[in-house]
């Protein structure tokens, strides 16, 4: 008789779908309270293993493409993005990955680095001398700009970039767990309609690209450029699928860490006067932000990686297990989706001691409560998957935050900022600031 995880009381049929939509970080931390590191939900008829702390962490990743598989479980979002890259079998991931990686080459994060500075500061300088924003939604618009201009080029972004990015907003309201996503409702024709309209205005910008590839330097001519692993270019369907598959992997979690790395800064009096002292010594007003700049900025730093750690956007990762499997002393049944869980893991007391507090001097030397396991922190995943953009996101973070803070005095108008959940990433909910300009 196999051993099954326990499994947490849920309903007859739905078991634990109305919890988990409505407040998924309780349910599974309600979880790991009642039942250990692992245990079992059920989404539907679906039976989920719920595995918690670093060394089934450890498990998951290094399992992932062996006998955990990542499509089967993303499925409903390669319905929405395509059939590519981490969506796609473990055979086409290999092919395409050298695709996938090639923008991220070290030496491209300089380029990546300027234009961060520029959207940034044309963005704090239309803000006026001072006013009040929603710093979520602001953020969420301005990191939707940079990813344009990075991934996309500056001549697309200043002619299709908005429609191109309303097109997106269709894609990412079809996804929906409960309807198949091949029914002909409303939002899903709708996100059929929004795929055949972004193939319809890139296939020109492609075009004009493989016929002159010395006039652009963007993620998009990276992809055209860049063999697969069999020495074959991908096609006009797969580069789309690579771009939309990047938009959502890279748009709404740095988005949501960058503005919780905002509120959590002004929530904090003590860290926000070591952040602004670090900025008065080290970034004097105009200074050009390289990577040697950003590398000093250890407070800064610290905040980003406090938030990963304490409100992460990919705050629930999936796979499907493809044979049985034991751990922990039990069995995984084939065909079981298996779960790690960031918000959950990262709240461990024994790992992370007061694990509900803001307090990024837990990364300073001397404490490095990261470094206690290899998969301790899990915000950018591990292993093979793990995040291709998580030194472009980091940097965007770290931009973010230096600009605001040297230049803006802020205070926070709302004071209950919560998690929003979506079906991608977790945000902030709308948050108000008042700012006046300093510098
Ligand atoms: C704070 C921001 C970000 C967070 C928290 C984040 C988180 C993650 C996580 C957890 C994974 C692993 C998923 C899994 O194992 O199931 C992942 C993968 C990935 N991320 Fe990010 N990400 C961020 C930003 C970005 C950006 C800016 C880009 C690109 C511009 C990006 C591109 C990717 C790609 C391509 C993968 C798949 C890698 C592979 O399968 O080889 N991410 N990310």
């Amino acid at each position: 008789m196999p051993k099954l995880p326990p499994a947490l009381p849920g309903l007859p049929v739905l078991g634990h779908i109305p919890q988990f939509v409505r407040d998924r970080h309780a349910l599974l931390r309600q979880g790991y309270k009642m039942l250990g590191p692992v245990y079992s939900i059920r989404l539907g008829p679906k039976p989920v293993a719920v595995l918690i702390g670093p060394e089934f962490q450890q498990f998951f990743f290094s399992e992932t493409d062996r006998a955990l598989r990542m499509d089967t479980a993303y499925e409903i979002l390669a319905a929405t993005l395509g059939k590519v890259a981490f969506l796609a079998s473990k055979e086409t991931y290999q092919e395409q990955r050298p695709i996938l990686h090639a923008p991220f080459q070290r030496e491209k994060m300089v380029r990546y680095v300027q234009i961060m500075q520029r959207v940034v500061q044309d963005w704090i300088d239309c803000l006026g001398s001072e006013g009040e924003m929603e710093i979520s939604g602001e953020i969420g618009r301005l990191v939707q700009r940079v990813a344009g201009y990075t991934l996309m080029g500056e001549a697309f972004q200043e002619s299709v970039g908005a429609e191109f990015w309303e097109l997106y907003g269709a894609l990412g309201k079809a996804l929906n767990p409960a309807i198949p996503p091949n029914w002909p409702i409303p939002a899903n024709l709708r996100r059929e309609r929004a795929k055949q309209r972004m193939a319809k205005i890139l296939a020109p910008i492609i075009a004009e690209r493989r016929a002159h590839p010395e006039r652009y330097d963007d993620f998009l001519q990276d992809f055209l450029q860049t063999p697969g692993r069999s020495g074959e270019y991908a096609d006009d369907a797969t580069i789309l699928g690579l771009v939309r598959a990047l938009m959502f992997a890279g748009h709404e979690t740095t988005a949501g860490q960058a503005a919780w790395t905002v509120i959590e800064i002004l929530r904090s009096p003590e860290y926000r006067a070591l952040v602004q002292a670090e900025l008065a010594e080290l970034m004097p007003p105009h200074s050009e932000i390289d990577g040697n700049l950003l590398r000093s900025l250890e407070h800064i730093y610290w905040a980003v990686r406090e938030v990963e750690r304490l409100h992460p956007s990919a705050d629930i990762l999936m796979r499907e297990a493809d044979m049985h499997l034991e751990i922990g002393g039990f069995d995984i049944p084939k065909g079981w989706l298996v779960m790690v869980s960031s918000a959950v893991a990262h709240r461990i007391p024994e790992l992370f001691p007061q694990p509900e507090r803001f307090d990024p001097l837990r990364f300073a030397p001397g404490r490095e409560e990261d470094r206690q396991h290899r998969f301790a922190m899990i915000g950018f995943g591990g292993g093979v998957h793990k995040c291709t953009g998580m030194n472009f996101a980091t940097n965007e973070m770290m931009v973010i935050t230096a600009l605001l803070f040297s230049q803006l005095e802020m205070e926070l108008i709302t004071t209950d900022t919560h998690v929003q959940y979506g079906l991608g990433a977790v945000r902030p909910s709308a948050t108000w600031v008042r700012y006046r300009r300093v510098a």
